[in-house]
């Protein structure tokens, strides 16, 4: 790797440079060169089979890219250990919840967060109690700590989840269509903590993927649009969710209104 590239991806939570990943003589992902810098939280933004998924598993090292290179965290894949890697990597998506015991006490799955496991098996010690406990109160979920998972609503139950991801104090955050399956309250409450959270002065970096612009709370800053495996245009969120760059995207005639620093999205 030359100086320039080296410099490139100290400084970038993500850079990936020119990957691919093709599967049965199908290319899912072509070309990607997306740089996320530190400060900065991104949006990914696709419709369904875009490649959204596969990119994440890329970042978390469960595939590996046909061509091209991908770094994260400053840490070059295939010279890392990726392991080691998902350790500072946080990722909530709704698929995780299948996975939970349900009569799981609230305290000990977000405390098992902290040992990146499903289920308690290490003893955690009294300050592992009191994190979780800030955390939660921080997501405005504190209330829940002596709950059993399966009697929280799916709302709280999403919340838990990304306290459970902050116990380990990832460096970057991964919010896979977190907000899926919500009422119109519960997600707007997960949305206002999602936004809150990014505002700390210790947050990790933070990556959300969806279909719903106006699930992109303003801390999203930057947004990759995603369509059939490739980039289709990356940047401010703000010039991405433009009327006449989504009618360009979705190959369909749509306004934009923004309204609370969010995008509406409706057909013309
Ligand atoms: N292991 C695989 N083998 C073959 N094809 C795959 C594999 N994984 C994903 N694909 C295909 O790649 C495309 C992108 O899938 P991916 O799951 O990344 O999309 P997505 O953007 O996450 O979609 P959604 O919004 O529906 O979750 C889809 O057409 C999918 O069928
Ligand atoms: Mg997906």
């Amino acid at each position: 790797m030359n100086e320039v590239n080296r410099f490139d991806n100290q400084n970038h939570v993500i850079a990936m440079h020119n990957v691919s990943w093709r599967r049965d003589g199908k290319t899912v992902l072509e070309g990607i060169d997306w740089q996320a810098a530190k400060g900065e939280n991104w949006a990914l933004f696709g419709l369904n089979g875009s490649g959204k998924t596969t990119l994440l598993n890329m970042i978390n090292g469960y595939i590996w890219p046909t061509t091209g290179t991908i770094s994260v965290l400053g840490h070059k894949y295939g010279e890392v250990d990726v392991r080691e890697m998902r350790k500072s990597i946080g990722w909530v998506s709704s698929s995780l919840q299948q996975r939970i015991h349900a009569s799981e006490k609230v305290q000990d799955l977000v405390v098992s967060g902290k040992f990146a496991s499903i289920g308690l098996y290490e003893k955690p010690a009294s300050e592992d109690f009191d994190r979780a406990e800030m955390l939660m109160r921080q997501l405005g979920c504190g209330h829940l700590l002596d709950r059993m998972y399966q009697t929280c609503s799916q709302g709280e139950q999403q919340k838990l989840l990304i306290a459970r991801a902050l116990m380990a104090e990832p460096k970057l955050l991964i919010l896979d269509e977190a907000a899926n399956g919500l009422d119109f309250i519960s997600k707007e409450g997960l949305l206002d903590s999602i936004q809150e959270l990014a505002l700390q002065p210790d947050a990790p970096h933070m990556i959300y993927v969806t279909h719903h612009t106006e699930e992109i709370v303003p801390a999203f800053t930057k947004t990759l649009l995603l369509r059939r495996g490739q980039v289709f245009r990356q940047g401010n969120t703000a010039d991405m969710f433009s009327g006449e760059t989504l009618t360009d995207f979705f190959e369909l005639p749509v306004e934009v209104s923004w309204r609370g620093n969010r995008a509406w999205l409706s057909k013309k």
